[in-house]
């Protein structure tokens, strides 16, 4: 018999239940129920407004009052993906695997926006303040203004931020926040719910930009993802691979903007610098370009990004052929595969594949589809792609090549790195000075690669 008031909520999802299982219900994870005191009955957490008259009062779209403008947090990639800066009132929760940077990206964007003149708040409650202090000293961020505590009792912290006037307060981590309203230990999905609730709360009724740090579980989410992503405005997340020190911020969900931008940083001894020009930075540049390479031009967001496809196609010693993919999807290196065999000829059965996406970076445009197809068929036949090519566009499972948007950006990036070449769909049009091999079907390119005719 369950416990009076004791529910068994499942970590990942957020479902409740009456009584314990070994798999939830609701989205079918395993061992994930854990039990769960709430002291109030759920729903009755709302203050009743009995007292008040109850109804609705419309308004209009229209608004009256001018929207606040945007806080420039002076971080300049991450006001990008923003959407131009971080919003007055909203909540942002920036996820990412333990050891990225998450702490060291927003101890610099507070110190960098304290510089400029925004009052900011940076509370720590995983790391105490002499360590917050020792790495802004680091970071050369000691004289920033920055308001610093160490806290993890929600209650002290939303009554500390009542006290001063703050327009951007940063909270290290939100898995380590506990609220007194429930007895369930800190990082459990109900106190997770219970402390981001009410700080998105203050956010909005105090006009606060607050930014959550949440930490990723070992597939991936957010701890306690369905309960804090839908109550936040933005979720934004920050990735990294390991032994590059490439760091990529990206918007899953952006209310006052788009989700496709990326912001570009280094981590580097004195914390994160900027990248405000990503492809020099992926490509691989100097030396030959061996066989097996293809540089893609891409879009990331509203900047065009040049990075190298690497590919190996080696005969393989076992009976089931090796398929391993960095940086790319896997199911898409699939396809990739199987046109190559099914239309132009190709046969990879016994041959291990690898592909990989140079520098850390993941690519998800289908127009990369075509330059994966270029690496892998160089290598396959083993002659190179020319020096200054680059290489876009999407590849249908009947085996055409079609054209992909904003071609002109990708070409003109190219151009400013020196490539003067690209291998892309038919009617690409012209821009001077490149030469533009366009081909309507994969066949064509793998032709073109296997005899090295580019005209
Ligand atoms: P941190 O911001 O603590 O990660 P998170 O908050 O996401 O867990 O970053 C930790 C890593 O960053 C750590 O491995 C050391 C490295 N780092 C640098 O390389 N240079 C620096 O200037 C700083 C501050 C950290
Ligand atoms: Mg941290």
């Amino acid at each position: 018999m369950a416990r009076d008031g004791a529910v068994y909520v499942c970590q990942a999802c957020g479902a409740a239940h009456s009584k314990w299982a070994g798999q939830c219900n609701a989205c079918g994870a395993w061992n994930t129920l854990v039990e769960e005191v709430q002291s109030r009955p759920p729903g009755a957490l709302a203050p009743t407004r009995a007292a008040k008259q109850r109804g609705l009062a419309f308004e209009t779209l229209e608004s009256e009052v001018p929207a606040p403008p945007r806080i420039a947090t002076g971080v300049e990639e991450f006001d990008r993906v923003c959407g131009g800066g971080v919003v007055p009132g909203s909540a942002i929760l920036l996820g990412g695997d333990p050891g990225v940077g998450k702490s060291t990206l927003l101890l610099q964007v507070c110190g960098w926006a304290a510089q400029r003149g925004v009052r900011c708040a940076y509370i720590s409650g995983e790391e105490a303040v002499e360590q917050v202090r020792g790495r802004a000293g680091r970071m050369g961020l000691s004289a920033a203004p920055v308001k610093l505590a160490a806290e993890t009792a929600v209650r002290d912290i939303v009554d500390g931020l009542k006290r001063e006037a703050f327009d951007l307060v940063v909270i290290d981590s939100i898995q380590t926040l506990w609220s007194d309203m429930h007895d369930s230990g800190p990082g459990s999905v109900t106190q997770v719910r219970a402390a981001a609730g009410e700080l998105v709360r203050l956010a909005k009724k105090r006009g606060i930009a607050v930014v959550l740090v949440g930490h990723v579980t070992k597939d991936g989410q957010i701890a306690g993802p369905r309960v804090v992503e839908h109550m936040v405005d933005a979720v934004l997340s920050f990735e990294g691979e390991r032994g590059y020190p490439f760091r990529i911020l990206r918007a899953a969900k952006n209310r006052f903007g788009a989700t496709d931008e990326i912001g570009v940083f280094e981590m580097g001894d004195s914390g994160l610098r900027e990248v405000k020009n990503p492809s020099a930075l992926f490509l691989n540049d100097g030396g030959e370009r061996a066989a097996g390479a293809a540089v893609f031009a891409g879009i990331e967001g509203s900047r065009p990004v040049l990075v190298e496809f690497q590919a190996l196609v080696a005969p393989s010693a076992y009976g089931t052929p090796r398929r391993a993919v960095v940086g790319w999807d896997s199911g898409r290196l699939a396809m990739v595969l199987a046109v190559l065999e099914a239309r132009c000829g190709l046969g990879f059965g016994d041959k291990d594949v690898y592909l990989n996406v140079a520098g850390g970076l993941r690519i998800s445009e289908p127009a990369a589809d075509l330059a994966a197809a270029a690496a892998l068929a160089s290598s396959a036949l083993d002659a190179p792609l020319p020096q200054d090519c680059v290489v876009f566009g999407e590849v249908s499972l009947s085996g055409e090549v079609r054209s992909v948007s904003r071609m002109e950006s990708r070409l003109k990036e190219a151009a400013k790195l020196g490539f003067g070449r690209a291998l892309g769909p038919a009617g690409a049009g012209d821009v001077a000075p490149f030469i533009i091999t366009g081909v309507s079907r994969l066949a064509d390119a793998v032709r073109r690669v296997g005899d090295q005719v580019w005209t």
